[in-house]
């Protein structure tokens, strides 16, 4: 596990965002692995320069999201379809048909799910991985737990989880109370991963993250088991290391 600190959020984002261009111009046909929340907005809007710098270019470039509200409309300001539009997809060249994200809204969810690790399988698999961590430890929205799931599956999001996103809705009766996710498994075979935590609110998780022991109180612990992954945090969230 390598482990960056950035003096601050803006370093971690245009660190983050020259990793990931590095990896599309390695191979322009990369398949990203993206995540939502407020850690990742930094990166895409450094990526989007890049982008409209003639610097990188995603043309060839597969993406599947990390997770989505259940029962959230694609066209909710607060659904991460809509989110990945706004703050990273409408500003590039990377093709609809090359897009994924969890369909919450599907009729047939457990079909859905199971349709979702396929299609994964099928792009060759993800070859870079970007996670943000929640302050419980989870990632993507596999929350603490005696058992993790292993692949895509429906969820129910923790308490903390519903009031740590409650800031993005009106109150925390309107968050969802549940998610699509993909599991553990499908994370951790992804061939590298960046993990990126910024703020003191992250310090405690990223300090269990990275404690030597893996458990599922605390499942971006699991990420130890992974031979490629780098810990990005700024100094705030490297408090406790
Ligand atoms: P945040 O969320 O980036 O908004 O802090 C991260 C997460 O919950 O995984």
């Amino acid at each position: 596990m390598r482990v960056i600190i950035e003096k601050d959020y803006r370093d971690l984002s245009k660190k983050a965002a020259l990793l990931v261009a590095s990896q599309v111009i390695l191979k322009p046909n990369s398949v990203l692995g993206l995540a939502t929340g407020s850690t990742p907005l930094g990166m895409y809007r450094e990526l989007i320069q890049m982008y409209q710098r003639g610097e990188i270019n995603f043309s060839e470039v597969s993406s599947f999201n990390l997770d989505e509200y259940y029962r959230l409309p694609h066209d909710n300001p607060e659904s991460y379809h809509y989110y990945m539009q706004e703050n990273f997809f409408k500003h590039i060249n990377l093709k609809a048909k090359n897009i994924f994200i969890p369909d919450g809204m599907a009729d047939d969810i457990e079909r859905e799910c199971r349709d979702y690790e396929e299609t994964i399988k099928h792009s060759g698999g993800i070859d870079l991985q970007i996670l943000g961590i929640g302050s419980n430890g989870h990632v993507g929205f596999n929350e603490p737990a005696e058992q993790l799931n292993v692949t895509t599956k429906l969820v129910n999001l923790t308490a903390e989880t519903i009031e740590a996103n409650s800031r993005f809705f009106d109150s925390a009766e309107d968050v969802p109370k549940m998610a699509v996710s993909v599991g553990m498994a499908t994370i951790l075979k992804a061939r590298r991963i960046i993990l990126l935590a910024s703020g003191e609110n992250k310090a405690e998780a990223i300090k269990n993250t990275i404690s030597g022991y893996v458990s599922t109180k605390t499942p971006a612990s699991l990420l130890q088991t992974h031979p490629e992954i780098t810990l990005i945090v700024d100094r705030a969230a490297a408090n406790f290391l």
